[in-house]
């Protein structure tokens, strides 16, 4: 297979942790008959640095090109006084996912057995461990609604107001997205996660997800939560969710909540599945750490490049269906991890290695 990779690094750590995934794709890759093509693109600050802009034409041209995107991290200090629209995360990674219709964020969340000791809960709270994924809702509600705007009012205050809107074709194919990840996974349930004792939105949510459930997936068990109660639910017994489907908003908050349960944000991987189909049939994406640019651990050699190596799986696995490959990748990072190889965040206080040699042992691995 030919793999046209448009590889947009970042801010911060994230060149970093992506040049420690490169040749771990590329030798997977190898490895197994394919051939890859790289467009190394600036975005974010790097952008504003090399353009005059976050999300630069050409990089957005080079996307457009591409199969999928692997993406680091945008965003930091340099950048604060930037315009508030100009800023990274809203001129290049929000745009990204507008533009592409990337409205499917799937973030696994998974504690490996061996990282049982990174995780801030208690053993008790996690006998059987952790292994959920949470599909959140990526290019609607409150990020995006209209009106958004800050604006002064006669007698002198500011007003500031967002919107959050869903209509139901966005919630059928987020939870058709749901229902296919349940079924492929050994307990087949979805949790859906919404405030419809408050709002429309959820209210809406409640009805469209269940109806559509019922008529499309009986094989699939759908349950409930309110988010406040899913909140509690997600550090009391974590153990208890399957698929763990929300919209945008509630879907931000929750992910990095299960992030940390699981043991570090630099372990958690993420899709962005879009409407579009690539060259190959597959879902156009955009594949990213779940964590930041991690601007007070750049250029230490310290960042962990576990998530960004299992971004590329998941490129592999959702945008070229190259499943046994994602999977060899993913075995490479847990034996890696098994045989006490860690990144200071998830040491717990034993011996820790840097980001280049976190990834050379992946690499070996492969
Ligand atoms: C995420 C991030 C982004 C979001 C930010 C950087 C805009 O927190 O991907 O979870 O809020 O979606
Ligand atoms: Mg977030």
């Amino acid at each position: 297979m030919n793999l046209k990779i448009a590889v947009l690094p970042g801010d911060y750590i994230g060149p970093e942790v992506m040049e420690a995934t490169l040749p771990i794709l590329e030798k997977t890759l190898k490895k197994h008959g394919h051939e890859a093509e790289y467009s190394v693109c600036p975005v974010g600050g790097a952008g504003i640095d090399a353009c005059g802009e976050p999300l630069p034409a050409e990089t957005l041209a080079t996307c457009r090109a591409s199969d999928a995107i692997l993406f680091g991290s945008v965003g930091g200090p340099k950048w604060a006084n930037v315009p508030r629209d100009k800023q990274p995360e809203r001129g290049a990674l929000l745009p990204l996912r507008k533009t592409f219709e990337l409205f499917a964020n799937v973030r696994p969340g998974l504690l490996l057995p061996a990282l049982k000791e990174a995780s801030p809960l208690a053993a008790t709270r996690i006998p059987n461990g952790i292994d959920m994924v949470c599909i959140r809702e990526l290019t609607g509600g409150i990020y995006f609604g209209k009106p958004k705007q800050t604006t002064t009012l006669a007698n002198g205050e500011v007003e500031a107001v967002d919107t959050m809107r869903y209509r139901t074709s966005e919630i059928l194919r987020i939870t058709d997205v749901a229902i296919a990840t349940a079924r492929a996974r050994e307990r087949k349930t979805i949790c859906l996660v919404d405030k419809s004792n408050v709002l429309e939105t959820s209210a809406l949510w409640n009805k469209v997800v269940s109806e559509h459930v019922a008529a499309n997936a009986p094989d699939v068990k759908l349950t409930h939560l309110l988010v406040d109660n899913a909140a509690m639910q997600l550090v009391a017994n974590p153990g208890q969710f399957d698929v763990l489907l929300t919209e945008n908003m509630f879907g931000d908050i929750l992910s990095d909540e299960m992030a940390i349960i699981c043991g570090s944000l630099g372990m958690l991987s993420s899709a962005s599945i879009g409407a579009q189909k690539n060259r190959h049939g597959f879902p156009f994406g955009l594949y990213e750490p779940s964590g930041g640019s991690a601007p007070d651990i750049a250029g230490q050699d310290k960042a962990n490049p576990c998530a960004q190596i299992l971004s590329a799986a998941l490129m592999l696995r959702h945008s070229f269906g190259l499943n046994a490959e994602a999977a060899e990748i993913e075995a490479a990072v847990r034996a890696t991890i098994d045989a006490g190889t860690r990144t200071a965040d998830v040491a717990f206080g034993g011996n820790a290695v840097g980001t280049r040699e976190m990834a050379a042992a992946v690499l070996k691995n492969i």
